[in-house]
């Protein structure tokens, strides 16, 4: 960032130089001292402003009547105009981005609409967001509780994730925490921790989390990969997801309507929340990595990925925080399943009957790994 900002400045600084100087009917802007009296020195004109025509003059024009006063050439820099730069960076001879109109919002550079964009819409509605999700899952827990088992466990297990399949969960779950806790602090810590801690700690815990988001990135991506192939097959979409839909799962009511592995809440957020907005997540979180190859890195790319990314990481955490309160606290087993791999029959008759009967009717093998089922009776 400070060497990009370097850069920038470095490339602005010889733009604004060519500018002054390099404008062939232009003397040099500031005079050197030894120059200072020769004939050719432009004599400087405070009053020069009132006459006709001065505030359209160019840098040179200018340089003729007031040296020095390198007005007209900061107005084009504001304006978005682009100078010449020997340095290869993109954009290196463009300060200032040109004006855009986004509707809704002033007119604008583009690099300050982008911060409008951010600070105006994306922070303030994306809280919002996720506060009602958080405030209605309080609700939901407060008025339902932990959806408890009907019946008593057997102490029968079926194994319900293979250690491979676990795994995978596992570091993509620990990956997308450290990715949302990050970016959480990073979006909307300077209302609510900034005030705390004060501004010096503050920008150490930002950096910090900012590197650890770095970092995790690519993890959540290969995991995210890795957990969307393994539970592709059983979220494909089948008859029976449509009755599970249409009665709302039955979650609400005394059963669970019957479903086969995975029911369509979980298959819905499968194909939206992981598939869906996970390959936009971190297709725009590489692009601000700067880690896909053939892409022109400019501001605007920066600025158009980004805007796509916070977007996105809302709408999938706002999901997620569904998925985790179920996984947790929301239903009485399912952390279990996923920690030690395996469920007691009765859970898996009454979250996931079709699933249950297929394994009773020895379609689907009720061991799937290598790994023995726990010998005690394991906490459904
Ligand atoms: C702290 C975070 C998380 C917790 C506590 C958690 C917990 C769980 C639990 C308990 C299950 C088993 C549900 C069942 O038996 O039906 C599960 C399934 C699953 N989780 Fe997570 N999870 C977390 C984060 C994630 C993340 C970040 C992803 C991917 C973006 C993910 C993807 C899945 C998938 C694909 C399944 C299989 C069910 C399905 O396909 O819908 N989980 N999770």
């Amino acid at each position: 960032m400070n060497k990009a900002l370097a850069v920038l400045f470095a490339s602005a600084w010889l733009w604004g130089a060519a500018m002054a100087q390099g404008a062939a009917s232009a003397p040099a802007a500031t005079p050197a001292p030894a120059a200072a009296n020769s004939p050719s020195t432009p004599q400087a004109r405070p009053d020069a402003s009132t006459e006709p025509g001065y505030a359209k003059q160019s840098n040179a024009e200018r340089a003729q009547v007031q040296p020095g006063n390198n007005a007209p050439m900061w107005r084009q820099v504001g304006g978005g105009v682009t100078g010449y730069s020997s340095l290869p960076t993109p954009e290196a001879g463009n300060l200032v981005q040109p004006n855009v109109k986004v509707p809704g919002l002033r007119i604008s550079s583009a690099g300050e609409v982008w911060r409008q964009v951010r600070n105006q819409w994306i922070l303030p509605y994306g809280g919002a967001l996720l506060l009602i999700i958080l405030g209605a899952i309080g609700v939901f827990y407060w008025r339902t509780g932990t959806i408890a088992l009907h019946g008593a466990p057997t102490g029968r297990k079926i194994e319900r994730f293979t250690p491979f399949e676990r795994a995978a969960h596992a570091a993509n779950a620990m990956a997308f925490v450290i990715l949302a806790l990050s970016g959480v602090v990073m979006a909307f810590g300077k209302f609510f921790i900034l005030p705390v801690i004060g501004t010096a700690l503050f920008g150490w815990l930002s950096y910090a989390l900012k590197t650890a988001h770095n970092f995790a990135g690519p993890v959540f991506a290969v995991s995210l990969a890795v957990v969307i192939v393994t539970f592709i097959k059983d979220n494909l979409p089948r008859s029976e997801d449509f009755t599970w839909l249409l009665r709302g799962g039955g979650l609400l009511s005394e059963h669970e309507v019957a479903s086969h592995r995975f029911n369509a809440g979980e298959k819905l957020l499968f194909w939206a929340g992981m598939l869906g907005l996970g390959l936009i997540v971190v297709g725009s979180g590489l692009v601000m990595d700067k880690l896909l190859p053939g892409l022109l890195y400019e501001r605007g790319t920066m600025q158009l990925a980004h805007v796509i990314h916070a977007v996105s990481t809302v709408l999938m955490l706002a999901m997620m925080l569904g998925h985790i309160y179920m996984g947790t606290i929301g239903m009485e087993g399912a952390y279990q399943g996923m920690k030690t791999g395996y469920v007691d029959e009765t859970w898996a008759r009454e979250h996931h009957e079709l699933w249950y009967n297929d394994i009773k009717a020895g379609k689907i093998p009720a061991q799937r790994s290598a790994e023995a089922p726990p010998s005690q009776t394991v906490q459904v």
